[in-house]
């Protein structure tokens, strides 16, 4: 089986976590803090705050920008469920933009339609590792004084006119899950330029502590620990050569899938630079066999994939329930590409041959259906 997703784990991680455990301090300490700084100078910002998960992390950055009961985010249809959750969290309404359909992220002129009063953040997500149309996104924030929030979840590394996304808004986020470009096993960290910001989120993630046994807000136990920290550190010395390897590997699903009548390739902005945290096609109407029917072929020939994503979130069960419905929400660009997404393997430990069974296994399925339908 050749995996959607597979975290390198070297000697360099084991090491690392060795000397953590058998240095007794498991705990949030040191080798946090040395991930922060390390994490905070890799993407070019002065503060970095790191969490257990990149939905707390998530969370912390609204709390950490005064997010309260009543106000409104602007968040896209079209991502992981916890891009719209974090909202709720801090008692606030995700409302959804629809997306652009050449990158499939949040488009700014919907945002510009559903802005109002009560808007007080939006949150961009850098889907599959591309940046946002960032310039578009800060102006309108700027015009309507609200603050912008950066999910990089999917983009470490990822940007924009030169700039590192996560740093172009108020903060960014990004998870360390064991899928992620890079892992700490379960993580998230939070960035600012902004010391109040950082200074908030930090109490934040402890119990809203000002000193010991001092609590100013409520807050969470959102710490990450040593443990987790010292995989983090191993691996951010390496996430540079893993993207460089999603890139290439990308660059050769392109050339190898642009030709196939039916199949639409991702569109790779040139202002920005991709690291392709997955690589995800269109199946159109002219492609000879269904999602599905596809989903199955690559099931039986052993090539992992993955719909990222099958439903709108506004359409998750959670969001009927609090009474969101297709006509309130307005998002049909994202209903149409949920029916047609479909993540390949792109991941740094796909070899050469790896891909070469990819681009095959689909070239075949393409020339059988054709020859039995002609
Ligand atoms: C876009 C996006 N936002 C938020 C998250 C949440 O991160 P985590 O799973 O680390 O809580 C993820 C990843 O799962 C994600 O892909």
């Amino acid at each position: 089986l050749i995996p959607i997703a597979k975290p390198k784990i070297s000697d360099e991680e084991i090491r690392a976590v060795t000397d953590v455990l058998k240095s007794g301090m498991l705990a949030q300490g040191k080798i946090v803090e040395k991930l922060e700084q390390e994490f905070a100078s890799y993407i070019g910002v002065n503060y970095a705050i790191a969490t257990n998960s990149g939905t707390s992390a998530l969370h912390t950055a609204l709390a950490a920008v005064g997010i309260t009961k009543g106000d409104e985010i602007l968040t896209t249809d079209f991502s992981f469920v916890a891009s719209a959750t974090c909202a709720l969290m801090q008692n606030a309404k995700p409302v959804f933009c629809d997306i652009d359909p050449t990158t499939y992220n949040i488009s700014p002129e919907d945002i510009e339609k559903k802005i109002t009063k009560k808007t007080k953040a939006i949150l961009p997500v850098h889907l599959y590792g591309q940046s946002c149309d960032m310039d578009t996104i800060t102006d309108l924030a700027r015009d309507h004084d609200v603050w912008v929030v950066e999910d990089a979840c999917q983009a470490h590394g990822a940007e924009y006119r030169g700039k590192k996304v996560g740093a172009i808004g108020d903060v960014g986020v990004f998870s360390f899950y064991p899928t992620k470009n890079m892992t700490t096993g379960e993580g998230g960290i939070v960035i600012t330029d902004d010391e109040k910001i950082a200074e908030r989120a930090r109490m934040f993630r402890s119990h809203g502590q000002s000193k010991q046994y001092v609590h100013e807000f409520l807050g969470f136990n959102y710490r990450m620990t040593n443990i987790a920290a010292a995989i983090g550190l191993a691996q951010l010395e390496h996430l540079d050569e893993g993207n460089k390897r999603r890139q290439e590997n990308a660059a050769f699903l392109l050339d190898s899938l642009r030709g196939v009548e039916g199949i639409t390739c991702p569109s790779v902005d040139p202002k920005g630079v991709h690291v392709f945290h997955q690589f995800t096609i269109r199946i159109e109407d002219e492609f000879p066999l269904s999602r599905d029917e596809l989903c199955n072929h690559l099931k039986e020939k052993g090539v992992g994939f993955g719909i990222h994503y099958p439903t709108p979130i506004h359409k998750q069960p959670l969001f009927e329930k609090l009474g969101y419905t297709d006509d309130t929400v307005d998002c049909p660009i994202a209903a149409e590409m949920s029916k047609r997404v479909l993540s390949l393997p792109v991941h740094p430990q796909v070899t050469a041959d790896d891909l070469r069974f990819i681009v095959q296994t689909i070239h075949n399925v393409v020339r059988e259906e054709l020859w039995m339908s002609a």
